[in-house]
């Protein structure tokens, strides 16, 4: 059983889509994800399993925190920009909406339909991955009526009317 067979079935799951946002050395920075879940409401838990060779790996060991903003079906342009490896030094959030959050002050995505603010509490490192456990300290709502980005078969749907 070979990781490109674990892939390759993957693709028949259908999940939402969202950017984890960081700050690194003050500047915003954000990575497409779909690999979230929550693991409990008491206390709120979210966890994200981010690649050891993500550069938001490094990051989070040192910030601590992230936001998960979970993307509404009009913001495939954000998914693609923040699923490619872009230099740091470019400007990832040029020409999108959005503001610090009040806990962290982590980038929230204003055109997201919620966002998970998150600190770090466990780090789990199982193979090529580490699952950042975070208590959910705020939920911040957006567009909450819009219908959500969907991923499955390596592409990009939408729902909703
Ligand atoms: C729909 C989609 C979902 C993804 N989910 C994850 C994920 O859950 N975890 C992960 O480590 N990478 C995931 N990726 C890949 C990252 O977005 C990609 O490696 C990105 O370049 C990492 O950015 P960074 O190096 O700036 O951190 C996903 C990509 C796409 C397009």
């Amino acid at each position: 059983m070979t990781g490109e067979e674990h892939r390759w079935a993957m693709r028949h799951l259908a999940t939402g889509v969202v950017a984890l946002t960081t700050r690194c050395q003050g500047r915003p920075h954000a990575m497409t994800m779909n690999a979230v879940l929550s693991v409990s409401t008491d206390p709120p838990t979210l966890l994200a399993s981010v690649g050891v060779r993500a550069r938001t790996h490094e990051i989070l060991h040192h910030t601590g925190s992230y936001t998960v903003n979970v993307l509404a079906r009009d913001q495939r342009e954000q998914a693609e920009r923040f699923a490619a490896s872009a230099p740091m030094e470019a400007d990832q959030f040029a020409g999108i909406r959005w503001r610090p959050t009040l806990a962290t002050g982590n980038p929230l995505l204003l055109d997201s339909l919620v966002a998970f603010d998150c600190r770090v509490r466990r780090r789990i490192r199982l193979g090529d991955h580490t699952l950042f456990v975070g208590e959910v300290v705020e939920v911040i709502p957006a567009r909450v009526a819009e219908p959500p980005l969907i991923f499955t078969g390596g592409g990009y749907v939408t729902a909703g009317p």
